[in-house]
């Protein structure tokens, strides 16, 4: 049986993340870490929860033969508009937190898995049908995390025989957790919005068409991903993975088949509208596929109809 560690356990992924590896591996062989967000009930009541900065390479790196670690989920990081406010933090956490996880993962003969983004694109990618290999030259400082912690994964793969693994997330909804501070964070405020006041006023333009996932779907990538045999796979990190691409005019049409009277507005946010505008629409995500057998089970239609139910009951219980 593998044992777990999850950085940024707190986080959009970390929480739900966390307690799928738990109903798959048991409870006491997964290990929660988070630092800047409280832990929620639901973390520390299902297993074990410890307080880690990924930046601390001495806690890390006792914590991991302490806890008898193989396996290390590293979701800790700052997301991509909060990034652009503070760009020298974004590359202390992202980046020295990632390093810091290599380093014990050599030391200690640990698997990673390291969330890479479409965000690790930049304006000259083809935007239509993105290649799983093609020009990556990001404009944000988070791009820029991204595409370094996929070179460096695989860095460690080729020099020391570290089986770190890791796909290109777009954006992904979810109803647990808020995302905090990410370009993609809309088509997750805009079901609060719609469920409580009919209407929602967004920081994108309306046809601003980009990838995205349903949480279920995220979680199954990583942990299907993570237990392929490595014999199939011809790459290893940032794998291109999408479930579905809209634009916040065809999501708020979709939720309009279930509320009719939700409107939307838009209150364009420029720094965050020229992030969403230097990544792509749609990934081509045939080399997930195809080398380990990605099949997301989320359309919209599907996702919208989940979300609100979920947010619904959600809010009526608050
Ligand atoms: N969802 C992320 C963000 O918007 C992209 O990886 O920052």
């Amino acid at each position: 049986m593998p044992r777990i560690l999850v950085t940024g356990a707190t986080g959009q992924i970390g929480v739900e993340l966390t307690l799928a590896l738990r109903e798959c591996y048991g409870a006491d062989n997964v290990i929660a870490a988070g630092h800047r967000r409280e832990p929620s009930g639901s973390l520390v009541h299902t297993g074990p929860y410890v307080s880690l900065d990924v930046r601390d390479a001495a806690a890390l790196d006792a914590l991991v033969p302490e806890r008898g670690i193989t396996v290390i989920y590293h979701l800790a990081a700052l997301l991509s508009a909060v990034a652009e406010e503070q760009p020298l933090q974004a590359w202390d956490i992202n980046m020295n937190g990632l390093l810091n996880v290599l380093e014990s993962a050599r030391k200690h003969g640990c698997q990673v898995f390291f969330p890479s983004s479409i965000a690790a694109f930049g304006p000259d990618t083809p935007p239509f049908d993105t290649p799983q290999d093609t020009v990556q030259h990001p404009s944000t400082i988070y791009g820029i995390t991204k595409v370094t912690g996929e070179l460096l994964c695989d860095y460690y793969y080729r020099r020391y025989g570290v089986d770190a693994r890791g796909v290109r997330y777009p954006g992904l909804i979810s109803n647990q957790v808020l995302p905090g501070g990410g370009t993609t964070d809309y088509a997750v405020d805009i079901f609060y919005a719609a469920v409580r006041q009919r209407h929602y006023d967004c920081f994108l333009r309306a046809g601003t068409q980009l990838d995205m996932m349903y949480m279920p779907d995220a979680i199954q990538a990583a942990i299907q991903l993570m237990e392929t045999d490595v014999s199939r796979l011809t790459h290893r990190n940032g794998f291109n993975v999408t479930a579905m691409s809209f634009t916040p005019a065809q999501l708020a049409a979709a939720i309009q088949q279930h509320l009719p009277d939700f409107t939307i507005s838009y209150a364009i946010d420029p720094l965050r509208q020229a992030i969403a505008d230097s990544w792509p629409r749609h990934m081509d995500d045939s080399a997930a596929r195809a080398e380990w057998g990605w099949q997301p089970r989320y359309d919209v239609a599907a996702m919208v109809t989940d979300m609100l139910r979920h947010i619904t009951v959600k809010l009526r219980n608050e």
